[in-house]
Formats: structure tokens, sequence, C-alpha cells
């Protein structure tokens, strides 16, 4: 280490002391040159005042909960046109979403930083295979959407990802090894979200070895700051795009650039625009739109009372049935205002108690069996109540939502799998092929459409009406 480095590092460990948390660097001295820089370089990435106010918050036992629901109203959204919304303003949404992607203006951006814990695959989620004849991969679905997209607007995207560190290198080299999907690479871009330190009940930061502070992603919310922080924002504002269309890397049906959703967001001056599904039963693990002292709040499923969650109107929906399906669209500045908080415009930290593998006093390996500390996370949706004009609009699950989350049950690589299935009969169909489905809508054949033959039912439609003869419709069938 450098002299410089060296008094760097004996700065920083000052500042732990003196902020109560110098265990991080109790084996410091006992540590070798490349974990000691190791450590103090992740020492540096901590915000050592931030910790400090989530400790004071959690002394006061407070969480970043929903607060009180007793001023709680459902939130009001635009009904799809089948649903009894505004036909014409649907039409006039889409018509200046289209002139916003012809002029360049929207970059999509996925979050990929999670840890997939649930579904326990063993790479980034976004190689996972999930289509239903070939098994594509979730990145390759949605590079091949914005590919066709871009070509369809005379424009090609930018695409902007978020990783984690732990699945960084091994992204960027998936895309490398399938040549970016057949995309500009100059036009796709990885960036690393921040870290959060856990901490002990006693808000200790706590060591996962002696020279390794046990740090986590900083949840999908961090994806505000890290878009700041990376330079994104720079590269969008440099390249005229003002408008980022956001969706999670476990769905795949989700329409990557929405044309309608754009130009809600843009006609209506919003600075994050959202849409929902009308959750399928009480108990759906979605948050909800709400709003609360008259902002657009989304209250996680685990937040709100069960009993509010039954409620239902005279005329039998659920009162607080908007469900959120974390896609939305948000506005560059909009963005940059968020990651420069400031004392009123501050996203809340969720925390949630967990089992985190520690070490001893003399430095020995801990795996505790049950929660010992607590892990914080920003959720994105916690942005809404300090957007302008923020607007929800109706989404038709079956055209945008069925996430993998699960190995198993609701929200698995099954279920996904029979949504797809689905999805791409009803395109066939509509278009007049030959196609037996059950009272679902789910054949009893595996097709499969590439989006590079059609990224929606429109652009498939207009392929298919060109094919000539028509192809019979068979078991692994596939158009591309
Ligand atoms: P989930 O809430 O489903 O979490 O993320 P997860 O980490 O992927 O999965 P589990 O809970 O461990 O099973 C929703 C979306 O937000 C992204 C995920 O990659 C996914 O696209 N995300 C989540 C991040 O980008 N960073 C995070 O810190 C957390």
């Amino acid at each position: 280490m450098s002299d410089g480095a060296a008094a760097d590092g004996a700065a920083l460990v000052r500042a732990f002391e003196a902020a109560g948390q110098g265990q991080v660097f109790a084996f410091l001295g006992g540590l070798a040159p490349g974990d000691r820089r190791h450590l103090l370089g992740q020492a540096a990435e901590i915000d050592l005042a931030e910790v400090a106010r989530l400790n004071a918050g959690l002394a006061a036992g407070a969480t970043a909960g929903p607060g009180g629901d007793s001023d709680l109203k459902p939130a009001p959204f635009e009904r799809l046109p089948a649903g009894g919304g505004d036909r014409a303003a649907w039409e006039r949404a889409r018509a200046a979403g289209e002139a916003a992607l012809r002029a360049g203006r929207v970059a999509a951006f996925t979050v990929a930083g999670g840890q997939g814990t649930r579904l326990g695959y063993d790479g980034p989620k976004g190689a996972f295979p999930v289509t239903p004849v070939r098994g594509k991969p979730l990145f390759e679905v949605f590079a091949h959407k914005i590919l066709a997209a871009g070509r369809c607007w005379g424009r090609p995207f930018h695409w902007f990802i978020m990783t984690s560190h732990q699945n960084h290198a091994a992204t960027e080299a998936f895309f490398s090894e399938r040549s970016w999907f057949g995309l500009d690479p100059a036009r796709v871009h990885f960036f690393r979200q921040g870290r959060m330190p856990a901490v002990d009940f006693n808000g200790r930061i706590l060591l996962e070895a002696p020279g390794a502070v046990a740090l986590s992603p900083d949840g999908h919310g961090g994806s505000l700051r890290a878009l700041e922080r990376s330079g994104a924002l720079d590269l969008m504002a440099a390249e005229g795009v003002d408008t980022i269309s956001y969706f999670q890397v476990d769905n795949p049906l989700v329409h990557c650039t929405d044309p309608a959703f754009i130009g809600w967001h843009l006609l209506r001056g919003s600075e994050m625009s959202s849409k929902m599904v009308p959750k399928a039963y009480p108990e759906e693990k979605l948050g909800h739109f709400c709003i609360r002292e008259g902002r657009l709040v989304v209250i996680e499923y685990s937040d709100l009372p069960i009993e509010l969650q039954r409620l239902r109107e005279p005329d039998g929906s659920l009162r607080f049935g908007a469900g959120s399906v974390a896609i939305h669209v948000l506005d560059r500045d909009f963005v940059r205002r968020m990651a420069r908080p400031s004392g009123e415009r501050m996203m809340p930290f969720h925390r949630a108690e967990k089992k985190i593998p520690t070490i001893d006093g003399s430095g020995r390996p801990l795996r505790p069996d049950r929660a010992n500390g607590i892990k914080f996370e920003l959720f994105v949706f916690d942005a809404l109540p300090f957007a302008r004009n923020p607007v929800v609009i109706e989404a038709r699950r079956a055209d945008d939502f069925s996430p993998v989350k699960n190995a198993e049950g609701v929200d698995s690589p099954r279920t996904c799998r029979e949504d797809q299935l689905r999805k791409f009969a009803r395109w066939l169909k509509g278009a007049g092929a030959a196609l037996e489905t059950d009272g679902t809508g789910l054949p009893g054949l595996s097709v499969e459409v590439s989006p590079l033959f059609g990224f929606d039912e429109a652009s498939f439609a207009e392929g298919w009406a060109k094919l000539d003869p028509k192809p019979a419709v068979a078991d692994g069938f596939y158009l591309e």
C-alpha cells in the first residue's frame, strides 16, 4: 500500500471508530495486503451518516412501512378501453408515445441486480432459460424486443442494465458470449448498483469475514442513485433521451417500450408513471396503488392489513385491487432529483430481519439459524409520492406480466411458460391460424414467436399477413 493509501486507510478507521463502528477493522492488523485493501475499499463505499440515520430509526422503532391506513384511498387509474376507458384518450396517448419513440427520446432500463434467492438459479437471473420452444434466456427475449422495436421506430434504443457486484461480470460475459444478441454493444450499458452493510440488532455493521463487510445490494430503489452515479443519466442527456422505460429482469411478457404507456406519461406531464393490473385474488402478493395524504403510494402486500386487502366495493371488485407490476416510466430529470436526496425528498429504507453469515470475536465463521441482523433496501415505487402528476394505467395481465420468482408454484417457470404459450396462441388464433386451446387459452402444443417476428400483437399480425403460404402450426412451432 502506498503512503497515501495508508493515510486514507487511517482516516477511514478513525471515521468508523468515531461513528461507533470500529469493529469493522477489528482484524485489520492481521490481514494480508490484498484483503486489507479490499476491506478498506468496502468501508469507503459505506455512507456512515446514512447508517447512523438508519440506526437512529431502528432505535426509535421506525419502519419504512406505510404509516397509518386511516386516510388510505384506492388510487385512480386509467382503464383500458375494453374495460370502459376512453378509447380516444388511449389513441392520443399511443400517438404521443410513438412520436417520442421515433424521436429517440426513450431508453429501456432493466433492473437485474437482485439475488434471485427464491428461484435458486446458479447465475444471473437474466440468463435463466424461459421461452417455451427454444428455451431462450430472459435477456435474449428483452434484447430482441428492444432490437425489433428499435427497427420499427427507426431509432435503435439505448438499453441500460443494472447489475449487482455479485453478477456484474457474469452478466457482461453472458452478453459478450452471445454477441449482444445482435444489438449494437455501444448501446448496451451495464452498471452496478450500490450496496448496503447489514447491521446487528444494535446497529453495528457486521463482517462476513475478517477482511469483508456483510454487504448486499441496496434494492431496486437503488437504481435511481445508481443511474446517476454511473453516468447513465449524463449519457442519456447527451443522446437526447429524457424518458426511461423501467422493467424487471424476471418478466418476459413485458412490453419493454410501450407507446401508449409512454404517451400517457408524456401527455400528463408525469415524472413517474406505473402500470397496474387488477389483483387476481385478495391475497395475491402484489403491492397496492393507494392515495395517502393526497399522494400516490404503493403499499406492499405484507404492509396492508388483510381486512383492507379483502374489502370489496358494492360491485364486487376489490377496493384496493390495483396491483403493482413493477413497470414504470420515469422522467430523466426526476431520477436525477431523487438520486440527490434532500431532507424532504428522501426515499425510505425498508428493513428486513435476516440470517446473516458473519464471524465471531475471534474471526471464526458463524452461520446463524435465526435472524441475527438487519438488511436495508430501497424500493423504486417509494419515489412515486415525490413525482409530479404521477399516472397509473391499467395493463392487461396476459400482455404484460408473468414473472419468474419461485422455483415452483405461483410465478414459477411453469406458470410463466404457460402464460407465454397463451399469449402466442392468442396471437396465432387472432390471425386466423388453426390451433386448439383449453378454457384458459392454453394450447395443447408448444408454440413460440420470436420478438424479431412480432414484438407485440400488432407487429405479429403485420408479419403474419405477409406470410404466403401460411405455415401449419404443429408441436414445436417457432416463428422468427
Ligand atoms: P425481487 O424483489 O423479485 O428480488 O426483485 P430478487 O432479489 O430478484 O429475488 P429474491 O427475492 O432474492 O428471490 C425484483 C426485481 O428487482 C431487481 C431484481 O433483479 C428483479 O428484476 N432487484 C432487486 C435489483 O435490481 N436489485 C436489488 O437489490 C433487488
